[in-house]
Parts: C-alpha cells; structure tokens; sequence
C-alpha cells in the first residue's frame, strides 16, 4: 500500500509540522509526518514528550474523519489507542489503556498520544493524531511514573522500521472500523482494555481525594467512577487517578 509518509530527522514537534503542512499545503488526503528527533515533542496538559534521536517511534497522522460529530471525538482517541495494543499485542506485548491518552504495560507507560482535532461547526474537519511510542530507548528521566519502551519489555531490540510500518497498519485498520461504523464494537474492546477497570483506586478532581471504581467512559469520553454517591462523569485534566 502507498502512503503519503513526509519524514524528517529533526523537527519541533511532527503535530505542529502536521498543522503547518495542512495550513500552507491545504491537503484532503490522509498523511503521515514522522520524526527521528522533536525539539519541543508535545504531551497531553502542556506536558513535554523526551525521546532520544533515532530511538522510538515519533509520528502524526493527518486524518478527515467528516463522518465523526464533535460530541463523538473521543471515538478516535479509542482506536488509536487499540491499534497501539494491537501493535503491541503482535510483538508479544501485553498492554492497558489508561484513560485517556496512555498506553501502559505492567511496567510503565510506553506510549502517549495526542490528537489535535480541528472543528468546522458540529464536524471534525481533521484531525492530527500523534503517537509518541517507546521503541529502543532504555534509560529515561524520572518521570512522576516510570517509562518503559518495547526493547525494555521483550528484553531484544525490535527493528524500528518493522514497527513503523505495523502501527500504521493497525492505525488504517482501527480507523476503517471506525468509518464502517463499528463503534459498538471498539467500545467494548477499549472497554476490555482499559487499565483499572472494576478496580478500587484512588482518584483526585483537583480539590478532593475520594476513592472510587472506573466502570467505563461514556460516548463523550468521560470517565465514570462509582463512588458511595453513585457514578460521576469526569471529562479531560477534572480528574487523575492516584493510585
Ligand atoms: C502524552 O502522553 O502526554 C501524549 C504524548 C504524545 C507524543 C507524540 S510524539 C509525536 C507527536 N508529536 C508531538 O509533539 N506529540 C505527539
């Protein structure tokens, strides 16, 4: 399959060179922008992405999902984040999804993403989808939790290029379903996946500490925790999990 792969050794972030790309070149057609290095990579709440030269997979994906509605966004953020298990699950990695953006094994977190949606009215016009995967780096900063890459897991070095091409097929795939409209169906597969579910933790809104179970993640995106006074719906950055 041909696809439309702009790479570069060195970039701010492959999500801004994604947006400048569409600004300036005014594309239609689905692209990828994929990076060896990013100066300033971006993570979710104006957090950074570190990622050594050349180590782990640095990649956005420009997508036009006009058949999505704004209230149903979150639709996306669930099959990037299965296609990400899936690719994983092919290299023998087993993985959770930790609501929203983090993928994590039993280790740590080994991949983040952070999709960028530009709206025109009720419809997504498009959307940059990107994907910071750790790959064959071994040694990373102390991070308030700690990091793992696919090398670490496997305890062998898989080849970076083989990894590319598989998360973007397992991308492509997740996305068809998506578009065929099968969102029952990866919903109850993100559901399957999701890193606590049914579990006693601990949770913090800002202001309070409470203790609580994820019983899903609504059509919005929002994660439901039972607590004693019944289920509550957080959206983005209301909520974290503690422990
Ligand atoms: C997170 O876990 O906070 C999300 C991290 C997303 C990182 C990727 S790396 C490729 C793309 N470009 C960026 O600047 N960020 C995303």
């Amino acid at each position: 399959m041909e696809r439309d792969i702009v790479r570069l050794k060195r970039v701010d972030s492959t999500n801004n060179e994604a947006a400048r790309i569409i600004a300036h070149e005014g594309r239609g057609e689905q692209f990828y922008v994929i990076a060896d290095y990013q100066e300033y990579g971006r993570g979710q709440a104006d957090h950074g992405w570190v990622s050594e030269p050349g180590e782990n997979l640095l990649l956005s994906k420009v997508i036009f999902p006009a058949f999505l509605s704004v209230s149903e966004q979150f639709l996306l953020s669930k099959a990037v984040s299965l296609s990400i298990r899936d690719l994983l699950n092919e290299f023998s990695i087993s993985a959770l999804i930790k609501w929203p953006n983090d993928i994590l094994t039993s280790s740590g977190k080994i991949a983040g993403i952070l999709i960028e949606n530009s709206l025109t009215g009720r419809q997504i016009s498009h959307s940059i989808v990107g994907v910071g995967l750790n790959v064959l780096q071994k040694k990373y900063p102390v991070f308030p939790h700690p990091a793992t890459s696919m090398a670490l897991e496997m305890g062998r070095e898989p080849v970076l290029s083989a990894v590319e091409t598989a998360i973007m097929a397992h991308m492509e795939k997740r996305y068809n379903q998506l578009e065929k409209g099968e969102s029952d169906h990866l919903s109850g597969e993100y559901l399957e996946a999701l890193f606590r579910l049914n579990e006693d933790s601990w949770f913090s809104d800002g202001k309070h500490e409470f203790r609580g179970m994820i019983t899903g993640v609504n059509r919005f995106g929002e994660l439901e925790i039972k607590t004693g006074q019944g289920i509550h719906s957080f959206g983005f950055h209301q909520v974290r999990m503690i422990h």
